[in-house]
């Protein structure tokens, strides 16, 4: 067994693992130790990390099971469904969609009945200065909320949309239109109990539009509350990239923003893998029927 080093990297959430290298097998007891400090740490940073998508893949599927991407198909390495490129490179000789993925708070696939487990992102190329994501604790949130305002919360369900995703109106309207087809809005509950730590953590982020069962003017002014206090400082941790990192974040419990701090003719191209959820939403209109 390898002996993994573990660094916090904030007071918030992340860790830095040293002692891993993924471009060899990593043996089951390493593995074990990974998966622990992922759930005490919500996000995890191993630098150096030159691997190829094979092994990029190979890693994550210990995870679980990989999204195939099917919802930004062109956007997916060439035989490598598993991989999406974000990058603000060229794609099959055409400026690409992704360069601005993530540009509002978010948890990947939220607006899906599966929203992503978790996401592993390596560093290809990276513009001199900036283009940082910054990731913020959801247990945190929650648990630092007015035992009344989590009352309030305790059964209240969001509705996630895929036309919040920041930018989407920038994008191809043929392929939003897609995006719009293939993911209705969707209820998740507010509060949500992450599978294998048992803690509670808030579900909500800036691509929600409503809670069920009030109307938009309702629902806005605690979703603006609920969205600036998540986002608070000491629950936040700023990553500056170096090429070959790999952040592995997970999705139940956390939230991220990749900024647009930095000079879009410097090229910034990340892979990355997305972990299966479990299915816990439901459409909005059998949500709201319920
Ligand atoms: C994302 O998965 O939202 C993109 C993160 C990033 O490019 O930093």
């Amino acid at each position: 067994m390898a002996t993994i080093g573990i660094r916090r990297l904030s007071n918030g959430l992340g860790a830095e693992i040293t002692g891993v290298d993924l471009r060899q097998p990593v043996d089951d007891s390493t593995f074990a130790a990974v998966e622990k400090a992922w759930h005490d740490h919500l996000v995890l940073l191993f630098r150096g990390q030159d691997i190829t998508p094979d092994q990029h893949i190979a890693f994550s599927r210990r995870l679980g099971e990989l999204d195939q991407h099917g919802s930004n198909p062109r956007y997916r390495l060439d035989d490598y469904p598993e991989i999406l490129q974000i990058t603000n490179l060229k794609v099959g000789g055409k400026p690409s969609d992704t360069r601005n993925t993530g540009r509002n708070w978010h948890s990947d696939l939220s607006y899906t009945r599966h929203p992503a487990k978790g996401s592993l992102l390596n560093c290809r190329q990276k513009p001199d200065v900036g283009g940082d994501t910054m990731f913020t604790n959801m247990y945190m949130a929650y648990e630092t909320l007015s035992e009344r305002m989590k009352a309030i919360l305790e059964d209240l369900w969001a509705v996630h949309d895929v036309s919040l995703v920041a930018g989407i109106g920038e994008r191809d309207p043929e392929k939003t239109a897609e995006m719009k087809r293939l993911s209705p809005p969707v209820a998740h509950p507010v509060v949500r109990v992450h599978p294998d730590t048992g803690r509670k953590a808030l579900f909500v982020s800036q691509r929600v539009r409503s809670f069920v069962g009030m109307t938009e003017a309702e629902s806005r002014p605690i979703l603006d509350f609920l969205c600036d206090h998540a986002t608070s400082h000491e629950f936040v941790y700023r990553h500056q990239w170096q090429v070959h990192d790999l952040l592995m974040w997970d999705n139940r419990c956390t939230m991220h923003l990749a900024l647009a701090d930095f000079d879009q003719s410097q090229p910034r191209h990340m892979l990355r893998t997305t972990l299966l959820g479990e299915p816990i939403g439901r459409l909005y209109n059998e949500a709201q029927a319920a």
